[in-house]
């Protein structure tokens, strides 16, 4: 028998904290490096004297060598774990660097990021070997050094043992990713360091518990001593010099720090240590303190012993152009961002980040789930979805993982959990991951979602969960461990719907400790078309198989990091403020969902606005209102019945900054009957010839064709206006989140092939004044449902068209089971309409469950900013709640007024070639604007990777009755 053993390193270091020493000498040995690809490293020559050259940090697929790869779970190999491919491309990576003063110094390498293993040569000697792609390796090469110029070689290898434990979904990327040191270090130093820092609250002071490892040459101390110096911005708080009796050292000190570190209130103090021999200072390191304590009390997961709720995102690490290699600027812009937009925490989805994220994060104030690099994925197709989970021969390769995760980020507050990984069902390896993390680290909770009874963590945690399920688990308090979400709301595409009913959720069982939203940024990677658009590109675009698609472009910023409108949402309906006003009541109801704060840092400014204006603004404070509490405020307001009214609250900061906003309907209006119509309009003519009805007016002519039941053309003072419509439609492009529901669609029920067939006509002539009637049913090929519409048509002499429809969903033998995608109109538009200005929800994209950023206002757009660019082109750009819209060209105004509110968009593309695009650069305009006026549509849901849209949102076949009324204008100049 062979005890077969995995090699996960030779000659790493031991991990360690990571901190900064101004005594250190470190070297970025980023740049341009000699590099040669191998498709196998068995491949590699004894010399190379043929290099390319290749920019560390990088992913080599985006450099020019290897292929791009895309999978959510498949390896893209057999699964015979620890085997992997023979033929495993390999980059061979070679610089130098310089070394000075040899003798005098300890010589380090520091790897933050190399995908998936590599060797290290330093002056062609082997130095040693590493994996666990996303971890830091530290190799000390001082005997191998040598004065002057030195050679460093990295071999580097896509596939290793190491790469079943990194099944995540995301591309897969290979090379030196992340960046690369160089360290000369004193031979008297502190190696490693341990900061606890948590709060007395009794004396508003802070307790510092340091624990420091010394080298100090091979030698026992003597004479040395250790200064300790903690600052609040520059003042000091603490200063104390200890004794080194050992090279280990503790100490535990009382300190001046009242200001607690939460992700509200990130308050960092600065900690300075000097190792010193006889009184003179040998090496001193620096880092960050904040001082914050996390418990579990009851059903809360507390910091600082308040109970807090994660309004949180998970995060990779991705550039449209770089793959995982991200900027610290990247960074910084994600985590702003995110701040900006109230998210409170990021999951490290699914690996440990660099180690400036956390130092940002600590920052910027929010939480962090730091996760280890481990996910099995695919063995779950296997039917042994533990196999290596439970295997001992993987233990070591599991608890490396757990040690490096927590031994590296210790001293950062913003983390409150480890995560052991993603999606590797469980098994003896998690436990005895588990058991090694919480020896090295038990002030932090153990985050895990395969381990679904919480045997190790700390946490339950579950993902994509439903509201009703969420609501059960809310309830089940017996269980005693907290829950988290620690994915949900999928944003792929157009979406997410539902997030303000998690949100409700979260704020109404305090076992629910909130969740992450699934996830930050789409991973689509940056391409040019020949005719010069930009486009990205996801999985099944570079000719690989098998693979995900799109699965890959799921976040709330598309490619480029600009936001997809789900992150407006995200911000509204994560604002830890909450306004609303209770009309019958009179009253403000003002919520706090803070943790930590009150809301004295907020001005509430509210005014009544309607069609025609806003009135005075008013503003109020709300003071010491306690987190989590509510308030209610006597406030009458005065507004005009008559008319219908809007009342809008915007919450802002300290210097002005949108907090958020609120508003609601106060008043319905009452409905003007249309004037009477004047004498003095002028005569209509109407005429029919081969099925098309003519009218002539003064400034007008309509036709409109009798088969078809629609207008044909429309020109308006000798200019083209519409040149089709109104067509019944029922079908939109469907989004990633109709992914199960458009199999139905599509193969069921050939929705998308709905036509309307018009049975009969009438029209009644009067002088001023022809009303057609048309009665059409709309249905599908072998569907015995169908609806039966009437369409009444009317217009005026001044060319005024009023519409009205009524439709009865007809199903004798109830064949259709599904949710339909709308019930609407549309028209096509003449191209001189760019722009269109309305009166209803916007600014941005909103659709029945997501619509809490968007407000009722005149808002105006182009036609081309009118359309929402989801790299798999799908239906967006819908307003809702609008009662009056109008479509401006320079000479003429298009204006429609609707006789209830309506959903509309206005798309410079025709459905059916946004349907029919895979990319965004195969949509091709075709000489008209689409204006689409929906009296329902279906809300959004999740159902990509969630569920459908909860039952309020789903859009049943319903009889409907809807209209409104398109009158033209001149501009003459305006
Ligand atoms: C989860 C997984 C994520 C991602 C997501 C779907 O199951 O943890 O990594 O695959 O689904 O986008
Ligand atoms: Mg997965």
């Amino acid at each position: 028998m062979t005890t077969q053993t995995l090699k996960i390193s030779e000659n790493r270091l031991p991990s360690r904290a990571y901190f900064e020493s101004e005594t250190d000498t470190t070297v970025s040995l980023n740049g341009t490096w000699h590099f040669k690809y191998y498709d196998s490293p068995r491949r590699i020559p004894p010399v190379i004297s043929d290099w390319d050259t290749i920019t560390v940090p990088s992913c080599w697929q985006l450099q020019g060598y290897d292929s791009m790869h895309y999978t959510d779970l498949y390896y893209p190999f057999s699964i015979i774990p620890p085997h992997v491919p023979t033929e495993n491309p390999t980059g061979v990576y070679m610089r130098t660097f310089d070394v000075a003063d040899r003798e005098h110094f300890n010589h380090l390498l520091r790897f933050d990021g190399v995908d998936s293993c590599f060797d290290i040569y330093v002056n062609n000697q082997y130095i040693g070997y590493s994996q666990g792609s996303r971890y830091t390796s530290e190799f000390d090469i001082t005997p191998h050094v040598k004065e002057g110029e030195n050679t460093l070689k990295v071999i580097v290898s896509k596939w290793s043992s190491g790469s079943y434990l990194e099944d995540q979904d995301m591309w897969w990327l290979s090379g030196i990713f992340r960046d690369v040191f160089y360290t000369k270090r004193p031979l008297e130093h502190i190696h490693d360091m341990r900061i606890q820092a948590s709060p007395l609250y009794a004396c508003g002071q802070g307790l510092l518990d340091l624990s420091l490892d010394l080298c100090l040459n091979g030698l026992a101390p003597q004479g040395h001593t250790l200064a300790v110096e903690l600052t609040d911005a520059l003042q000091p708080v603490y200063q104390g010099e200890f004794p080194v009796e050992d090279l280990h050292f503790e100490k535990a000190m009382t300190v001046n720090a009242s200001q607690y570190w939460t992700a509200e209130t990130p308050h960092l103090y600065h900690l300075r240590i000097t190792l010193k021999k006889d009184g003179k200072a040998l090496y001193s390191v620096s880092d960050r303190v904040g001082f914050r304590r996390i418990t579990i009390d009851g059903p809360h997961i507390c910091v600082n012993e308040k109970p807090i709720v994660f309004r949180g995102v998970n995060r990779h690490d991705v550039h449209c152009e770089t793959g995982r290699t991200v900027s610290y600027d990247d960074m910084k812009q994600d985590l702003l961002m995110m701040k900006e937009n109230h998210i409170n925490a990021v999951r490290t989805a699914h690996y440990p980040n660099a180690p400036a994220f956390y130092q940002l994060c600590d920052e910027i104030g929010l939480y962090v789930i730091s996760e280890a690099d481990l996910e099995c994925h695919g063995f779950e197709l296997t039917h042994r979805y533990d196999w290596i989970t439970d295997d001992p021969l993987w233990t070591d390769a599991f608890v490396d993982r757990g040690v490096r995760l927590v031994k590296r980020d210790i001293n950062r507050p913003c983390i409150i959990m480890w995560s052991l990984g993603n999606e590797s069902s469980f098994g003896r390896n998690f436990v005895a991951m588990a058991g090694a993390m919480k020896a090295l680290d038990c002030t932090r909770l153990l985050h895990y979602e395969g381990d679904r009874d919480a045997e190790v963590t700390d946490v339950y945690s579950t993902m994509y969960t439903d509201l009703e399920r969420l609501s059960d688990i809310g309830k089940q308090e017996a269980l005693g461990k907290p829950h988290v979400l620690c994915e949900y709301a999928h944003a792929m595409g157009n979406g997410p719907g539902g997030l303000s009913e998690y949100n409700a959720l979260f704020h109404m069982y305090p076992r629910l400790s909130g969740g992450f939203i699934w996830e930050w940024i789409d991973h689509g990677i940056k391409a040019v078309s020949e005719d010069g658009k930009t486009y990205y590109k996801y999985g099944g675009d570079y000719g690989e198989a098998p693979h995900n698609g799109n699965f890959n472009c799921d976040g709330l910023l598309f490619p480029d990091r600009t936001p997809s409108p789900a992150l407006a949402e995200v911000k509204a309906v994560y604002a830890p403020v909450k306004v609303s006003y209770a009309l019958e009541h009179k009253e403000w109801v003002i919520h706090n969902q803070y943790d930590h704060m009150t809301l004295d840092h907020c001005t509430f400014s509210y005014w009544v606005s309607n069609e025609k204006g806003h009135g005075p603004q008013e503003h109020f404070k709300v003071r010491d209102l306690e987190p989590h509490q509510k308030r209610r405020m006597l406030t009458p307001i005065v507004f005009d019945w008559t008319l219908s009214n809007f009342l809008n609250c915007i919450v802002t900061d300290h210097d002005g900054k949108l907090i958020t906003r609120y508003q609601c309907q106060l008043s319905q209006g009452i409905e003007k009957k249309p004037s009477e119509r004047i004498k003095t309009v002028p005569a209509l003519k109407g005429k029919e010839k081969e099925g098309v009805y003519s009218i002539v007016g003064q400034d007008f002519t309509c036709d409109i064709d009798l088969v078809r039941g629609e207008i044909t053309r429309y020109v308006y003072a000798g200019k083209p206006v519409m040149t089709k419509g109104p067509i019944l439609n029922f079908w939109r492009a469907p989004i990633d989140n109709d992914m199960y529901l458009k199999k139905a669609w599509y193969d069921t029920y050939f929705l998308n092939l709905m036509s309307t067939d018009v049975y009969d006509t009438s029209i009644e002539e009067k002088r001023d004044l022809i009303t057609l009637t048309i009665k059409s049913r709309c249905g599908a090929p072998n569907q015995a449902w169908y609806y039966d519409v009437t369409t009444t048509l009317s217009v005026t002499g001044k060319g005024d068209l009023d519409f009205d429809f009524s439709g009865h969903f007809i199903d004798p033998w109830r064949q259709f089971k599904g949710l339909i995608p709308k019930i609407g109109t549309t028209f096509a538009i003449d191209t001189h309409f760019q722009e269109v200005k309305w009166f209803g929800l916007g600014p941005e994209e909103n659709y029945p469950d997501s619509c809490k950023a968007a407000y009722v206002d005149w808002h105006q757009k182009s036609v081309d900013h009118m359309f929402t660019p989801y790299p798999m082109p799908q239906d967006n750009g819908n307003r809702g709640e609008t009662t009056a819209i109008q479509c401006l060209s320079d000479e003429a105004i298009l204006h429609l007024r609707s006789k209830k509110p309506l959903h509309f968009s206005y798309q410079p593309y025709h459905a059916k070639m946004v349907e029919r695009a895979q990319h965004l650069n195969e949509l091709e305009k075709d000489g008209h604007y689409y204006l689409h006026l929906d009296d329902a549509i279906n809300g959004l849901g999740s159902n990509s990777c969630g569920p459908i849209p909860f039952e309020v949102y789903r859009l049943k076949p319903r009889h409907f009755s809807y209209g409104y009324t398109l009158r033209m204008t001149l501009r003459n100049g305006d």
